[in-house]
């Protein structure tokens, strides 16, 4: 298989213009960001940066960081002060994914459109790549300023318990166990919750914290993160049956070969679309109290539950 041919061009539900205008311009300001916190490809031992930035620059969606710029907006903040924290969630996720690919993990050939970093770099560098990409995520997030109401340590230390053992680490461990396992309704919500929600969740508290949310608004985010968070794999699971290789830029039908545990599995794809919808509605009424100044949180909900990629 290879990824970008053979494949049948469907008609795209491209995002609302004006989205794509929006996430056009979050996008470049966040990859300018990136780069600008990474160390150049060619600093010693250039194998490894090279590996960092194979991943970084692969073509991510950068739906985190758009997310927790769009949180700061919608408390009254400024992108650059959210920015390395934006970045660093980046990081953290795109760690996630190298190793998540890993011949030992979902082994996977191809992502965001390319080979996988261990494809390329081989495993060894691939596992570092991760590791250094986790660890430069903190040091970028460092680089940002507490708030009045939230201190760095606070926003730092919501970071770490996210991508942590008991929340994405968490996440990946039951996912890895559930493999082939009848696995309850349950329990595949513990999964998502901790692999994919927290993180994302926590991209949108730390938009909001960084623009010194009220208390009322971080709820009212966390609440908005959470579902989203839930629906966005959901809509993964989904996509991964219903989407060919070359529109995902990852292997598709892997999750039902590899015997995951997955919504579409578990309830089936009708039941799955609902369950998104749901939970994209619940995240819709977590906005209410922000009287449109959540537009793009609210479209970027919209467009993550409809996406086909
Ligand atoms: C993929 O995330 C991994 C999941 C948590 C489902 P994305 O779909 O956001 O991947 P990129 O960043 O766009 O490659
Ligand atoms: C990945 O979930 C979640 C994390 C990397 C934390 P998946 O395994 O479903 O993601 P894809 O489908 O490989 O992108
Ligand atoms: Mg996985
Ligand atoms: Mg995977
Ligand atoms: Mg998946």
């Amino acid at each position: 298989m290879s990824v970008g041919s053979n494949s049948v061009r469907m008609a795209r539900p491209a995002p609302p213009k004006e989205l794509q205008a929006y996430l056009d311009d979050r996008t470049a300001a966040i990859n300018h960001a990136l780069d600008h916190f990474l160390p150049p490809a060619r600093t010693k031992p250039a194998t490894i940066h090279q590996a960092m930035r194979y991943s970084l620059f692969a073509g991510g969606k950068r739906i985190r960081p758009a997310l927790c710029l769009a949180a700061a907006e919608a408390c009254g903040g400024s992108q650059d002060t959210a920015m390395p924290l934006a970045c660093a969630i980046e990081c953290i996720h795109t760690y996630s994914l190298i190793h998540d690919d890993l011949p030992a993990m979902d082994d996977d050939d191809y992502r965001r459109g390319k080979l996988t970093n261990h494809k390329v770099f081989g495993e060894g560098i691939a596992i570092l790549a991760g590791d250094a990409l986790l660890t430069e995520a903190f040091d970028i997030a460092a680089q940002s300023q507490g708030s009045p109401g939230y201190s760095q340590q606070t926003m730092l230390r919501e970071l770490t318990k996210a991508a942590g053992s008991s929340q994405l680490i968490a996440g990946q461990v039951a996912d890895l166990e559930g493999e082939g396992k009848s696995v309850s309704a349950r329990q595949l919500k513990y999964i998502h919750e901790r692999k994919t929600s927290a993180l994302l969740c926590c991209a949108v508290r730390l938009g909001g914290m960084s623009a010194d949310c009220t208390a009322g608004q971080l709820a009212a985010l966390t609440s908005f993160g959470y579902n989203v968070g839930l629906a966005f794999q959901v809509i993964d699971d989904i996509l991964d049956l219903t989407q060919t290789s070359a529109r995902l830029g990852k292997t598709a039908g892997k999750d039902r070969a590899a015997k995951k545990a997955t919504y579409p599995a578990i309830v089936g794809l009708d039941h799955s679309r609902r369950i998104a919808r749901r939970l994209t509605n619940r995240a819709y009424e977590a906005l209410v109290g922000f009287k449109g100044k959540a537009a793009a949180l609210e479209a970027l909900a919209r467009y993550l539950l409809e996406r086909d990629r």
